[in-house]
């Protein structure tokens, strides 16, 4: 008679006794979701792999260092079964089937009363994968079904819209410089459970197009803002949304908190009461020098990078950067929003030390297809810029490491 299925189900082993036979590698797997489920943990084994050995001293799991000796399992709910020694497999196995433990054994599957699926966690749900037929594993297939399935819960690519899970409130999401790759994992599920996304012209764009035609898509440069500021309209857009009780994503370029003013936003969100969730994105700070081959920092190069605002020039009564004193840095000066300003910005930089052939690079829409780079010094950039006919968004990056990269022009 052909054997049946498992039957798959969910073990609730809070403070409840499971034994661990085996410190190796497949311990070493296992005992983290063990751990997680907040079991009772008794791990028999006269060594251990160093992770183990930590989880172990870490009074997360209780080691005895000894070889299986029958009546182990006695008190036990459930086994891990996973000695270098088959007889002892065996014996375990025996005892657990007597004791009417479920077992699961890494030796001999088939010898097993319990199988353990390939599991994995996203978006509130554990998806678990085993085959139909229990003696035809094939493990790379599951671990592979089951990769999918994580994935694509949380890229936001397998939603089950009627059921999907919605996160009331605000989403202040950082979408990353601009590639659609670079959005977190986090930030793209909440992008796909949005009913209303209130974008930025910076960030991933192309994202938007994947969204279904039933979530409404609004371009924060074109709100009305009539007798408010624009900032207040996009704040006034927010809660309104919300208070109809959508789930509203605003997607920004880059992180929400570098030049983003993501605060206001979660600001006026909490004036009104409506629950706010802020995504971390990659910073096109760091991350536009790096698509270029400029790493931010090198050893023996540079120990310090900051990063500063060039929206105002340094004369303007405005600014808050003490130029001065970071023309006395010998660190990377990283510079958004400094296109317009890059010609006043070098003068007062090199008026107050920085040497005039320090290297600069200007980096335009970086990350996307449209990525270019353009390299000077402080005293040439303002020439450069006008020649290249650079156009924001930009990053400027000042410093010795624009010229440490292999494809650097030095
Ligand atoms: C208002 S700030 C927002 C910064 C954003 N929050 C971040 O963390 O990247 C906009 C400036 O970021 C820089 N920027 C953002 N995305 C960029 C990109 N893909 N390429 C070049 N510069 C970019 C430019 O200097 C641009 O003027």
């Amino acid at each position: 008679m052909a054997e049946s299925p498992a039957y798959p189900v969910g073990l609730r082993l809070t403070a409840r006794r499971t034994v661990v036979l085996g410190g190796g590698q497949v311990a070493q797997r296992r005992l983290p979701a063990l751990i997680a489920a907040g079991a009772d943990i008794l791990l028999v084994s006269p060594t251990a792999t160093p992770s183990v050995e930590a989880m172990a001293d870490a009074g997360e799991i209780t080691w005895e260092r000894r070889r299986y000796e029958h009546g182990d399992l006695k008190d036990a709910w459930y086994a891990l079964i996973a000695t270098s020694d088959p007889d002892a497999n065996t014996a375990a196995s025996a005892e657990g089937e007597a004791h009417r433990v479920w077992c699961v054994r890494s030796d001999d599957a088939d010898a097993a009363t319990a199988l353990t699926p390939a599991t994995g966690r996203s978006a509130g749900v554990t998806v678990a994968v085993l085959t139909t037929d229990i003696h035809d594993r094939d493990p790379r297939r599951t671990a592979a079904i089951r990769d999918a399935l994580v994935e694509g819960l949380s890229d936001g690519t397998l939603v089950a819209r009627q059921h999907r899970t919605r996160t009331p409130g605000v989403a202040l999401v950082g979408g990353g410089p601009g590639d659609p790759d670079l959005i977190t994992v986090r930030g793209r599920r909440l992008l796909a459970e949005a009913d209303v996304v209130i974008a930025d012209r910076l960030g991933p764009r192309d994202l938007l197009d994947e969204l279904p035609s039933h979530v409404e898509v609004i371009d924060a440069a074109k709100i009305p803002y009539g007798r408010f500021m624009a900032q207040e309209a996009i704040n006034n857009a927010l809660i309104e949304h919300a208070k109809q009780g959508k789930s509203v994503v605003r997607l920004k370029g880059g992180d929400p908190f570098v030049f983003g003013r993501g605060m206001e936003e979660a600001q006026a969100l909490a004036e009104a009461g409506i629950s706010c969730t802020v995504v971390p994105g990659i910073s096109s700070s760091i991350s536009v020098p790096g698509a270029a081959g400029i790493p931010v920092t090198h050893r023996g190069v540079a120990h310090e990078f900051t990063v500063v605002s060039g929206h105002v020039a340094p004369d303007d009564e405005r600014s808050l950067v003490d130029w001065p004193s970071l023309a006395k840095l010998r660190g990377t000066l990283v510079i958004l929003m400094g296109v317009d300003k890059i010609g006043r910005i070098a003068e007062t930089l090199v008026a107050h030390g920085r040497a005039p052939e320090t290297p600069v690079a200007l980096i335009q829409e970086g990350t996307t297809a449209a990525q270019r780079r353009v390299d000077a010094t402080l005293s040439t950039v303002a020439a450069e810029v006008a020649a290249h006919e650079v156009k924001p968004p930009a990053v400027i990056v000042v410093g010795d490491v624009v010229n440490v990269g292999p494809d650097s022009p030095a």
